[in-house]
């Protein structure tokens, strides 16, 4: 595995090619890190799933480079999918939409509905826009971590997470440091409303703004799925505690104005929710790599982004 570090136009054409000829390619995008193959091929898809660790029933997200792109994998689309689509792509924002039979059943898990993402980071669109000149229909990426683990919003973070598992041929782009640093809201658009799977950056107010209407309250499809055979996801090593009293030798996770409470580790102290997000899972991996048994978290209250930080910061915690 190689890592190009803010690469060229022409070290961007040459992921699209290795992407063309089955190679994994780990990418940044504005919300974690994704490990992206063709979406149309099974053996590299395939390969996502190995280096993961991941059970094959999981379905993936195809990241395409435009709205236009969605007719190639969508079909009988809501029109407040389309608005939906219109008005926040390219951004951190999934639709689960009626799939076409491209999307095969080693993209969707063998559902009948297909994941779609155009993402705004300016690396992944090039990529996705190079990759579609060599014929490429859409490219499959799930976070680049391991099964359960905490998504990278690094390019050293995917280098821990699956640098044993790559091939010699793989490539990870290192554009920095991810700018949302949590996943993309997935909005369910196959039933008369949408319904919010995953919430993120795109919010429920933004969403409801958008296609004037209320909208179903959350279900968490990822719990639900995983059907309580896997209690962990979004997990650090260390055991993650909301609201509870710090003993010493904890990590602390809090925003800037609570104190560090007496022999606990700082691990980060944001000035606000979007900071919040930006920090969390390399905060995680600090308290990892500094061998702390436990993280205690004072989640961020006060807007609408903090309903989805509060989300992984539950299902980091174990619980659901
Ligand atoms: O921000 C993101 O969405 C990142 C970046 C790389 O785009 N990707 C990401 O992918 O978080 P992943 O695979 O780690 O999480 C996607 C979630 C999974 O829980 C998956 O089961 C669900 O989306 N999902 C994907 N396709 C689906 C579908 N057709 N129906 C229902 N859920 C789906
Ligand atoms: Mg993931």
């Amino acid at each position: 595995m190689e890592i190009i570090s803010n690469p060229t136009v022409d070290e961007i054409k040459g992921a699209a090619r290795a992407l063309k000829n089955g190679h994994l390619v780990a990418f940044p995008t504005e919300t974690v890190y994704g490990l992206g193959a063709d979406a149309t091929n099974e053996y590299a898809v395939s390969r996502i799933y190995t280096v993961k660790g991941r059970p094959v029933n999981h379905p993936l997200i195809v990241h395409i480079s435009s709205v236009s792109s969605i007719e190639n994998w969508a079909t009988n689309i809501p029109d407040y999918a389309i608005k939906l689509a219109m008005q926040y792509w390219p951004g951190p924002m999934t639709l689960i939409l009626p799939r076409k039979e491209i999307a095969r059943n080693f993209i969707t898990g063998g559902q009948s509905n297909v994941g779609l993402r155009v993402p705004s980071q300016t690396i992944a669109l090039a990529l996705l826009k190079e990759f579609e000149e060599l014929g490429g229909l859409g490219i499959a990426a799930p976070s680049a971590n391991r099964f359960g683990a905490v998504s990278p919003t690094t390019a050293n973070a995917v280098e821990q997470e699956l640098g044993a598992y790559f091939g010699t041929k793989d490539l990870v782009l290192d554009g920095g440091p991810c700018l949302i640093g949590i996943e993309s809201t997935i909005i369910k658009c196959t039933e008369d409303k949408p319904l919010v799977l995953r919430p993120g950056a795109i919010t429920r107010r933004m969403i409801q703004n958008t296609i004037g209407d209320s909208l179903e309250p959350i279900k968490s499809f990822e719990t639900s799925r995983a059907s309580g055979m896997f209690l962990s996801h979004y997990s650090p090593r260390a055991n993650v505690v909301l609201n509870e009293k710090p003993n010493p030798g904890d990590g602390f996770i809090a925003i800037e104005e609570f104190d560090t409470p007496i022999d606990t580790v700082r691990l980060m102290a944001p000035i606000d929710s979007t900071q919040f997000a930006h920090g969390v899972y390399e905060a995680f991996r600090k308290a990892d790599l500094l061998g702390l048994t436990r993280i205690v978290i004072i989640p961020p209250a006060g807007d609408d982004l903090c309903e989805a930080i509060i989300d992984r910061l539950v299902k980091s915690s174990g619980h659901s």
